[in-house]
């Protein structure tokens, strides 16, 4: 399959570039680089031998979009490219929901107008509402976002599955992520977020490479077992893996359909703070600080529905999650940049 991979620079898109070509499909990006580099294309084909096209744009650029479904015979799209940043989505929103929103209707007209009407949608465990008992499943209930990602997430998977219901030629697979880390084994491609990192694996990665004095751990009066929050984290490998798995299902399947991907494990910040600890030989010395406005006590999924209907369950542990991000931050501790 031919797949033009939207946000395939970032993090995850590089490594579901990798898995795509794995499984003998060929990925196109196009990535307009406000939160990426392109040298993790170069890493790509250092890991696989395969060069991935690329065109530097933006995805709410309808022009370019038809010039690039005019060009490239596209069987499907993976749609990664967005904002992510929940702190920064709170004091822009009209960015967001114009870069999210933007591009999701952009793509999706154009596609239309080619006759491509498959796409994978990267969502988040965060469209979920917080008022849900766990395990989380793909009927629980959504909506109650605490923030402005939040509701581009939620608002998207509106969006696609209206474009669906309109039209029962079209594929839509929204893809529900818990909480992504890791990195591709070799150490080539990995995480590298800007300025200080909000999300924890990253913090606790830089704290022990020495670039952050200490990680605060947000709370440690959660009714959880040791008072942390609990997550579900899943490696980065086994989460690009889900894309190629969705890819393959939609091929046979019209409509909507939602998944989650995350493995059903809830670990505590002092839990991964420990693994982290234990799987590298390496101190990542923390303070307990004030809980973070907007957190859960505890956020996992029910994965049953992604096994028994895409055949894909998580394969690496919380060791391989510790260890990878590990390899990738101590072999790249400024990311891409040097
Ligand atoms: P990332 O920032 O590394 O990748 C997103 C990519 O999209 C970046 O390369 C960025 O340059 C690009 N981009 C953004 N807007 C664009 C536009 N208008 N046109 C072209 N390119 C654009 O983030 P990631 O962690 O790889 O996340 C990928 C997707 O998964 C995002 O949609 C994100 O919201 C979603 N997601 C991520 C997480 C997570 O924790 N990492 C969790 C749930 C969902
Ligand atoms: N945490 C700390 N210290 C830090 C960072 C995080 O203690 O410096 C804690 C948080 O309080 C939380 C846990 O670590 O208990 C995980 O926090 P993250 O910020 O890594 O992840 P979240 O679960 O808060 O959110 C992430 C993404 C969201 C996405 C959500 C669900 O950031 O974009 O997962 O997919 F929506």
């Amino acid at each position: 399959m031919n797949v033009l991979v939207t946000g395939g620079t970032g993090y995850i898109g590089s490594h579901t570039c990798v898995e795509l070509i794995n499984a003998g499909h060929k990925p196109i990006v196009l990535d307009n680089l406000c939160n990426s580099n392109p040298e993790s294309l170069n890493r790509v084909r250092e890991i696989t031998g395969e060069e991935v096209p690329f065109i530097e744009g933006d995805v709410c650029n309808e022009k370019l979009l038809h010039e690039i479904f005019s060009r490239h015979s596209i069987d499907c799209v993976i749609h990664f490219a967005g904002l992510k940043a929940v702190g920064e989505s709170v004091a822009k929103p009209l960015e967001y929901y114009q870069n999210n929103l933007g591009s999701t209707m952009s793509l999706c007209r154009v596609m239309g107008a080619h006759n491509v009407k498959k796409i994978i949608f990267s969502s988040s465990a965060t469209v979920y509402s917080g008022d849900n008992e766990m395990p989380l499943r793909e009927t629980s209930k959504t909506g109650n976002c605490t923030n402005p990602y939040g509701w581009t997430k939620y608002m998207c998977e509106q969006i696609l599955r209206d474009v669906a219901k309109a039209d029962p030629e079209w594929s839509v697979v929204l893809l529900r992520y818990f909480n992504p880390v890791g990195a591709h084994k070799s150490g080539l491609i990995g995480e590298h977020p800007n300025g200080i990192p909000n999300n924890l694996m990253p913090y606790i990665s830089q704290t022990a490479i020495g670039k952050r004095d200490h990680l605060s751990v947000y709370g440690n009066d959660y009714d959880t077992p040791d008072g942390t929050g609990v997550r579900d984290y899943i490696h980065v490998v086994d989460l690009a893996r889900g894309h190629v798995a969705a890819a393959n299902y939609m091929m046979n399947h019209k409509g909507e359909s939602v998944f989650n991907l995350g493995t059903g494990h809830g670990y505590s910040v002092l839990d991964m703070v420990h693994a982290f600890e234990e799987a590298n030989g390496v101190k990542v010395p923390y303070e307990i600080a004030p809980r973070r406005p907007g957190d859960l006590a505890t956020c996992y999924a029910d994965p049953t529905k992604s096994r028994e209907v895409l055949g894909w369950g998580a394969e690496f542990n919380q060791v391989d999650m510790c260890r990878d991000t590990w390899n990738w931050q101590s072999k790249n501790p400024n990311g891409y940049d040097e």
